[in-house]
């Protein structure tokens, strides 16, 4: 659509620009050089579809402007400048949007919503309210989100949709979807750790380390990201760009690949389970290792080509010479290398391989991979 500007036009610096990643919704984060960690802002301003005359007129008053996420307190300056860059004043600000009362989230919360826009509501779910009052708000200011599930209405006219994320990571964390410039607000969904060498305010597939490193730390199980990314593929129009509160923007063929490995990925307790017992890795490194010399037999060396090429082994196997040893995650990483294993092949292929998964684990006590066999 050719809306993809930055202030000023030519190369981002992400120091002091605003990034405009969709029609009239702005990346107002502060990104100093050298974090692990960064908290990004979105600015969404909305016309109104109402009165035509007013906003020709100029009318700020008769648009909705909308905070997301308004970030840490030692932000708010950065923050605050760019958002003026925007719509002039923070007074202009309608609404604050906070996905979960994390610090990095909304720590910035008193010090704005008592000094520079306390004419603004706080948008936010009962749980999330129930933290951030501390922040000094009034309960007047809180507009529940849960409420407003099948769509939160704004004056101007549009519709937005919050799509609850429980335990992505916080109970009461809610998303926030924008079908008009089909933008996702994930929160920590999504958010990464960033690396050195990253330039510029989109994600590409060196991102996905830092974003599994920060789930696995922060997420607590896979179940809760299965569930979020199931609720984010139901959106209808489909999600385009995908806007977390740390690392970098997702869009493009991007987003779907990163949807997909987001829910296999293991994090929080998935891990600390498996962990539990090394001795359990050296049996399946044993089982894997069966299955691999059969695979072999089928297929030569593709069968070792195909566990190299899999990018979310990566980490988890150990390649030596024509061995290959589990490092984590024992029983997934055997799942998921089956899988890599038999993906494409007939049944008298991918069937011989997997049983040889079920029965080399059988054999040494580990539980059975899940593993979908044929009966037929
Ligand atoms: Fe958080
Ligand atoms: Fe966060």
């Amino acid at each position: 659509m050719g809306h993809k500007l930055s202030f000023p036009a030519t190369k981002t610096d992400l120091q002091t620009d605003v990034v405009e990643i969709a029609e009239h919704t702005y990346w107002v984060g502060k990104r100093p050089p050298g974090l692990l960690l960064y908290t990004n802002s979105y600015l969404r301003t909305f016309k109104s579809l109402l009165s035509t005359a007013a906003t020709s007129q100029g009318d700020l008053s008769q648009d909705f402007h909308l905070l997301v996420d308004p970030g840490p307190a030692s932000d708010l300056a950065v923050v605050r400048a760019k958002v003026e860059r925007c719509i002039g004043r923070l007074d202009q600000v309608s609404a604050v949007y906070v996905n979960h009362q994390d610090p990095d989230v909304s720590s910035s919360l008193g010090a704005l919503m008592q000094r520079y826009s306390p004419q603004a509501s706080v948008i936010a779910s009962e749980e999330t309210w129930r933290f951030i009052e501390y922040y000094g708000l009034l309960r007047e200011q809180f507009v529940d989100v849960g409420q407003y599930c099948n769509g939160l209405p704004l004056p101007t006219g549009q519709t937005l949709f919050p799509v609850p994320s429980p335990y992505c990571h916080f109970v009461g964390a809610v998303m926030l979807y924008d079908p008009d410039v089909r933008v996702l607000f994930t929160g920590d969904l999504f958010g990464g750790f960033s690396g050195v060498e990253e330039e510029g305010l989109y994600a590409d597939e060196s991102d996905w380390t830092g974003i599994r490193s920060f789930h696995q730390v922060y997420m607590p199980t896979n179940k809760a990201l299965l569930r979020a990314v199931t609720a984010i593929r139901a959106l209808d129009p489909p999600v385009e760009i995908i806007a977390p509160q740390h690392g970098r923007v997702i869009e493009g063929a991007l987003l779907e690949d990163f949807l997909g490995r987001m829910e296999r990925l293991q994090v929080g307790m998935d891990i600390v389970e498996d962990a539990a017992d090394k001795t359990t890795l050296t049996g399946w490194t044993t089982v894997l290792n069966q299955v691999l010399e059969l695979a072999r037999g089928y297929m030569g060396d593709e069968a070792d080509e195909r566990l190299r090429q899999n990018k979310e082994l990566r980490e988890c196997l150990h390649f030596d010479g024509s061995s290959v040893s589990v490092k984590m995650l024992g029983r997934w990483t055997v799942e998921q290398a089956v899988e890599s294993l038999t993906l494409g092949q007939p049944d008298s292929v991918s069937t011989p391989l997997k049983f040889e998964a079920i029965v080399a684990a059988e054999d040494l006590d580990l539980p059975a991979p899940a593993l979908v066999v044929d009966e037929g």
